[in-house]
């Protein structure tokens, strides 16, 4: 009998055999004629579908908060689980008389806690200071701007003191006044009432481990909440916008699509932890965070204070994909937590509870769950006179985000998905026929539970099936030929999630090398090959903090002041940037179908820039000649333009010190007639683009 392992861990050395089992030798040097490979411009296959490559999104690694949200402190509103993480008072409290966590007469119901603080005589040490997500990255001369809710109590607080500074060597966060200061100012006028303040900081030097300083300016009471440090410099200078060095590098990929928000983050631990995208959306100091699901999940990766703020809610993620150019790809949750934690299912109706069904009669059934996606599409795409159009209009946005596809349901598996995903599906297409949907194949690329999902799925005309890969690099050259006998007609493949795992799955250890990313690449000619069946890929997860990821590798890396995109980021955009129009079939060495002795190979039109493109793959350390026919092309110009990636040392890695290591390099070649004779440099990625007409 098949069983499913609920730890991660397990699932890795599941795929890890399999890769075992197919990992071949080290390749050869390559010496003698060239190789031939024929292009066969004059027989042009399916169009490349317009989306292919795209990105996918998860709060994972701190992507979020602390990542692609700005906001620079941590629990602005006091309203975790543990009120005060990401506080600290100032020497353990000692200028401060007291200080409480409050929820007397709060802002509003939904930021129901605040902090209260009491001094007895005024002094530098009556505070609290806010560590910011491992510290606040903050640059000289911009400007950020500082806000808060505030009110007096008893005794006579003037004000408050504002300090952003950078704490000294070996003084910890509870130690005022011992850091370089950054940037000061003064809160005045206090009333008895809730208030908001707001002051522009504008730091004298850059710190990548700034910290946040808020101090009694008097002795009595003060209340403060909703206390933000926010860049102005935001993508498209947007309010509540995202830290532009990593939209751009989002942008630079020109995405097809932006799969959000997940991942398992989608599934929650538990389905009181899922994500909800109603909660999201909306004034964000309303807000209310929820731990992250990532927290605890790996012993070795272990972060307590990982949580959603939400300031980065569905609205925000719809803007981003436009502003990046990428249809927008939500995927919602089916009534499953996380099979590979609780498991939790909401129960098909109310009549119908089976024995993992969650807790007592009033939870949530399907029903709720189908609703919200309902919900959703007519936030998304509803007209300012329906009940969720008007909330998105509210927001700022009155035309529709032209909405198109939704994922039902994360990476689940097994028949309780089947049965949920079939109703969901259902009622979804009943009220929009022309919605497209993705459904899921199950966290494995193969075996029973994989096949038994396909075989339904396809059965019941999902559009999207969902596959996921993490497995050793050499199990993507392996399976380069996967998509060559899939059906040609009925279900597309969306390649969901897949990333080559330079050790195990999940592993601690894993690297973003050159290995791993040129086997990518040799993997990606055989999406490219098969562009009829799969029609979406996404590598995965997309975005890490140096100093608090709890998966790795990720397609970009950043610390609190930079971000580089690593070498598999740079094989992704050149597929991206090169996907072309039409597919071509290409003639290998000896007619093999998928890769011959390590060299892998695709083509495409690009009928809207005049061009025919060839990628190519030498996986071997040694130079490889090559002769390209162009069969059938007129035309052709005499002057070819090649990007290369190459690096005879498969360890490479682009790093925050070395960000461009290694990149896609431009050369131009010549073409006589219709043939390019080529060198192909060993371990080496490259596109080759020829003006020529079809
Ligand atoms: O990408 C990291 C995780 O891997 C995703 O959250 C999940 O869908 C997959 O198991």
């Amino acid at each position: 009998m098949m069983t499913v392992s609920t730890s991660r861990f397990l699932f890795g050395a599941a795929s890890l055999a399999l890769t075992t089992a197919l990992a071949g030798g080290v390749a050869r040097a390559q010496t003698g004629a060239p190789a031939t490979l024929t292009v066969q411009v004059n027989k042009s296959g399916a169009a490349v579908p317009k989306n292919m490559y795209g990105l996918f999104f998860e709060d994972i690694n701190f992507a979020a908060d602390g990542g692609l949200y700005p906001e620079l402190v941590k629990n602005k509103s006091f309203e975790t689980d543990d009120h005060l993480i990401g506080w600290k008072a100032i020497r353990g409290a000692a200028g401060l008389e007291s200080y409480v966590v409050s929820s007397d007469q709060p802002i509003s119901n939904a930021n129901n806690h605040f902090l209260r603080l009491s001094a007895k005589t005024a002094g530098p040490d009556a505070g609290f200071v806010n560590e910011g997500f491992r510290g606040m990255g903050v640059k000289e001369g911009a400007e950020y701007t500082f806000s808060m809710y505030a009110r007096r109590g008893p005794g006579s607080v003037n004000g408050l003191a504002v300090t952003l500074e950078e704490p000294g060597r070996g003084n910890g966060p509870e130690t005022p006044g011992s850091g370089r200061t950054l940037a000061q100012a003064q809160i005045t006028g206090l009333t008895g009432e809730w208030k908001k303040y707001s002051v522009v900081l504008k730091p004298t030097a850059t710190a990548a481990h700034g910290r946040l300083k808020i101090v009694l300016d008097g002795a009595g009471t003060a209340d403060i909440d909703v206390v933000s440090l926010f860049p102005k410099d935001t993508y498209m200078k947007r309010e509540n916008g995202l830290r532009p060095d990593l939209v751009q590098l989002l942008k630079d990929m020109k995405p097809g699509f932006l799969r959000f928000p997940g991942g398992c983050i989608v599934e929650g631990i538990t389905l009181d932890n899922r994500y909800q995208w109603k909660e999201t959306i909306g004034d964000v100091a309303a807000r209310k965070p929820m731990i992250n699901r990532w927290n605890k999940e790996f012993k070795h990766r272990y972060t307590p204070d990982y949580y959603q703020s939400f300031g980065l809610g569905f609205f925000e993620y719809f803007q981003l994909s436009e502003d990046i150019g990428a249809e927008p790809l939500p995927i919602l949750n089916v009534g499953m937590a996380c099979q590979f934690n609780s498991a939790e299912l909401a129960p098909i109706s109310s009549a119908a509870k089976g024995p993992n069904a969650a807790g007592a009669g009033d939870e949530p059934t399907l029903d709720t769950f189908i609703q919200d996606a309902l919900d959703l599409v007519e936030f998304a795409n509803g007209p300012a006179s329906s009940p969720w159009g008007a909330r998105r209009v509210a927001m700022g946005h009155p035309a529709p985000f032209n909405l198109k596809m939704i994922g039902i349901g994360n990476e689940q598996w097994g028949q309780q998905y089947l049965e949920r995903y079939e109703p969901f599906a259902r009622a979804l297409k009943a009220k929009y026929p022309n919605m497209q949907i993705v459904s899921s194949a199950g966290p494995s690329p193969s075996g029973e539970l994989f096949d038994k999902a396909t075989l339904k799925l396809r059965g019941l005309k999902a559009e999207y099936i969902d596959e996921h890969y993490y497995a050793k690099p050499d199990w993507f050259r392996q399976n380069v030929g996967r998509y060559d006998n899939y059906p040609r007609t009925g279900s597309k493949i969306f390649a969901g999630e897949y990333a080559a795992q330079s050790v195990a799955i999940a592993s601690p250890d894993n690297k973003n090398t050159w290995d791993c990313a040129i086997s990518e690449a040799a993997f990606m000619t055989g999406l490219e090959r098969n562009a009829d069946v799969v029609a979406m890929a996404s590598y995965a997860p997309m975005l890490a903090h140096v100093d608090a990821w709890q998966w790795t590798p990720n397609l970009i890396w950043f610390d609190n002041l930079s971000s580089y995109g690593t070498v598999d980021y740079y094989v992704q955009q050149l597929f991206s940037q090169n996907k072309g129009t039409i597919m071509l079939p290409v003639q290998l060495p000896g007619n093999a179908k998928n890769g011959s002795d390590n060299l892998f190979a695709s083509a495409v039109a690009d009928d809207a820039a005049g061009d025919i493109v060839v990628k190519l793959v030498n996986y071997s350390p040694a130079p490889r000649a090559v002769k390209i026919n162009l069969a059938g092309a007129k035309g052709v110009a005499k002057t070819g333009r090649a990007q290369t990636m190459a690096s005879a040392d498969l360890d490479t890695q682009n790093s925050l010190q070395e960000p461009r290591k290694l990149t896609p390099q431009d050369s131009t070649f010549p073409v006589a007639g219709s043939a390019v004779s080529y060198t192909l440099a060993p371990n080496s990625f490259t596109v080759l683009r020829v003006k020529a007409r079809r």
